[in-house]
């Protein structure tokens, strides 16, 4: 190794110092442009984060293994794990709140409003899948109710509710009515169609979820002692989350798929070329928001671009044209430079401004290859 790639990595490290000190005046104008260009309104700061889905843990490791040749699906414009067009991933937490509607229902454990903030949606996004889940905790598998079966309905809220008003004196419109048993650990339920009217803030009310003690189970011969204890079993172990896929076209560029050489090779030259440089998020202090990776492999360019120019330079008709005139006349004109030319992208996995768990597709966020221009 000789001064060159020292003085690199003093340069780099130089770089990521003046970044983290741009990033740390708040409010600086670098500041807000670079996390636009993510998609955040501002740095984000999770106060409560909610533990990472399983579903985006085993979609985000699928992808930081290096594709298999030229097979590799096309990561940029395209969910292949759920099948579906997108780059953004997203875990909606659910904002609402359990509806108290002052008299009991006999056979009604629970009554809740599901909500889910779409506000962090771009204009530019087009919504290609939305998945509801909901999960019953382990401890709600009583062993008293094992077999019980329950009713679940959801509807669409669509006219607002006022305090005190039962759920059935206004608007809803019923999307879902089965029936599970307790067995069940989670189930799910496609709302691709009713999230894409939830575009326009005004039009989501969000959903009302009922859960009852089924009365074809002849529940009205149950004491209520016993019924209250089924519902009890239900109600307080309930988490529901609403997965989103949605397609940013601007962001997915078709085919551009990461070179199978995954790491640069390092060879003393002093031509341009790509040279390793590994990027930590601690560093430019992110690592509150950004889940993982904990930094990645970015690379940069670095090198001569003399004459003449051969191919693995990579250069233009122009470059190959200044560089004759630089051997010419060293002073009045400088050398063509060595920048990237090939940029791959990878996924992050994160908390947006919400504390929502998203996982996105960055496009031009490592080099591979590097070109004389
Ligand atoms: C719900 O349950 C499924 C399977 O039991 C699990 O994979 C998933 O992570 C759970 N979701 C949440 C939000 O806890
Ligand atoms: C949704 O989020 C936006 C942006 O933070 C906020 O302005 C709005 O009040 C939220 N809506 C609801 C109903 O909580
Ligand atoms: C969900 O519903 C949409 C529209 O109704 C449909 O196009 C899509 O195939 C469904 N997805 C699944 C996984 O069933
Ligand atoms: C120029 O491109 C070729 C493949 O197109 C690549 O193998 C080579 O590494 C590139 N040169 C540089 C300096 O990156």
């Amino acid at each position: 190794m000789g001064p060159a790639p020292a003085r690199a990595r003093f340069a780099a490290g130089l770089f990521w110092a003046l970044l983290g000190a741009a990033l740390g005046m708040a409010g600086s104008r670098q500041e807000t442009s670079l996390f636009k260009s993510l998609g955040l309104s501002a740095k984000p700061t999770p106060a409560a984060p909610a533990p990472v889905p399983s579903v985006l843990w085993r979609i985000f490791q699928g992808r930081a293994l290096p594709p298999p040749g030229d097979r590799a699906p096309d990561r940029a414009c395209r969910v292949e794990e759920l099948n579906v067009p997108g780059n953004i991933i997203r875990v909606f937490a659910d904002q609402g709140h359990f509806i108290h509607s002052g008299e009991p229902k006999t056979f009604l454990c629970l009554e809740k409003r599901l909500y889910f903030n779409f506000s962090v949606l771009e204009e530019g996004e087009q919504l290609t899948m939305a998945q509801l889940e909901i999960n019953f905790s382990h401890n709600s598998y009583h062993t008293s109710s094992g077999g019980q079966v329950f009713e679940l309905r959801l509807y669409q809220a669509l006219q607002m509710s006022l305090r005190g008003m039962s759920s059935h004196t206004y608007n809803h419109k019923l999307l879902v009515a089965q029936s599970f048993a307790q067995l069940h650990k989670s189930l799910l339920f496609n709302l691709t169609e009713v999230a894409k009217g939830w575009r326009t803030p005004s039009k989501n009310l969000g959903l009302i979820l009922e859960i009852s003690v089924s009365s074809r189970d002849s529940a009205e011969a149950l004491p209520p002692r016993r019924l209250q204890n089924l519902c009890a079993s239900i109600d307080s172990f309930l988490d529901t989350s609403l997965l989103v896929v949605s397609l940013n076209q601007k962001q997915c560029q078709a085919s551009r798929k990461r070179r199978s050489s995954y790491y640069t090779p390092v060879t003393p030259s002093n031509l341009c070329k790509p040279r390793r440089l590994y990027i930590s998020f601690s560093d430019v202090g992110w690592e509150n928001w950004i889940i993982a990776p904990q930094g990645y492999m970015a690379n940069y360019c670095l090198g001569e671009c003399p004459f003449p120019l051969t191919a693995e330079l990579n250069s233009t008709n122009h470059a190959i044209l200044q560089t004759m005139v630089h051997s010419l006349d060293p002073e009045g004109t400088p050398q063509p430079c060595c920048v990237p030319v090939r940029l791959s992208p990878i996924s992050i996995l994160y908390y947006d401004n919400h504390d929502n768990v998203v996982l996105r597709h960055y496009e031009d966020m490592v080099v591979d290859e590097c070109g004389c221009r």
